[in-house]
């Protein structure tokens, strides 16, 4: 399917320059969220996972459906700060700006396999940054799923050896 209809468009949000991917336009299609999750699921199912790792707020979006479609856990990975008990932290660059990521201690068992789950690859900090969490606490990294990727920031460069899907390239 194309979703490339579904996706808006915003210039120069948040910043001069930026071509925003606005999703809540296919987010409040209801036929059209779901036929995404499960093709993402589709991809994730060849897989042994035992849990999903997403970033927020909008890789629990795709993250957390996919999670429920599988049968399978969701450990969140947060902006410093949110979570309650105890933290690994690591600090990163974003597209537009920088920020803090965190992961509860107990949210990965060591040896558990881990799909990472987010809405956008774009220079692909977020993403190696979670995966720098998920592989601290002991977890196996055994892909990435996205619903858009920005192959023109090349974030895959930064996530060499591991398998990268995306449902929408830009
Ligand atoms: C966006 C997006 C990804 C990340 C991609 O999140 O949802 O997580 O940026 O960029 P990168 O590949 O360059 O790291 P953002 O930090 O804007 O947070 P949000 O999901 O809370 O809006």
């Amino acid at each position: 399917m194309d979703y490339k209809p579904y996706i808006r468009i915003i210039e120069n949000f948040p910043k001069e320059g930026i071509r925003f991917k606005d999703i809540t336009t296919l987010l409040k299609d209801g036929n059209t969220y779901k036929q995404a999750i499960d093709e993402i699921a589709e991809y994730a199912k060849q897989m042994q996972i035992d849990i999903i790792a997403g970033p927020e707020a909008r890789g629990f979006v795709i993250g957390a459906p996919l999670a429920y479609s599988l049968g399978k856990g969701f450990a969140p990975v947060r902006k410093e700060g949110k979570l309650p008990s105890e933290v690994i932290s690591a600090d990163y660059d974003l597209e537009y700006g920088k920020d803090r990521l965190s992961m509860h201690k107990d949210a990965i068992q060591p040896g558990q396999r881990v799909l990472i789950a987010d809405d956008l690859l774009a220079t692909g900090g977020t993403i190696s940054t979670t995966i720098k969490l998920v592989e601290e606490l002991g977890g196996v990294i055994v892909g990435a799923a996205f619903l858009i990727e920005l192959t023109y920031l090349n974030g895959r460069d930064k996530m060499k050896g591991i398998d990268v899907f995306s449902l929408v390239k830009y």
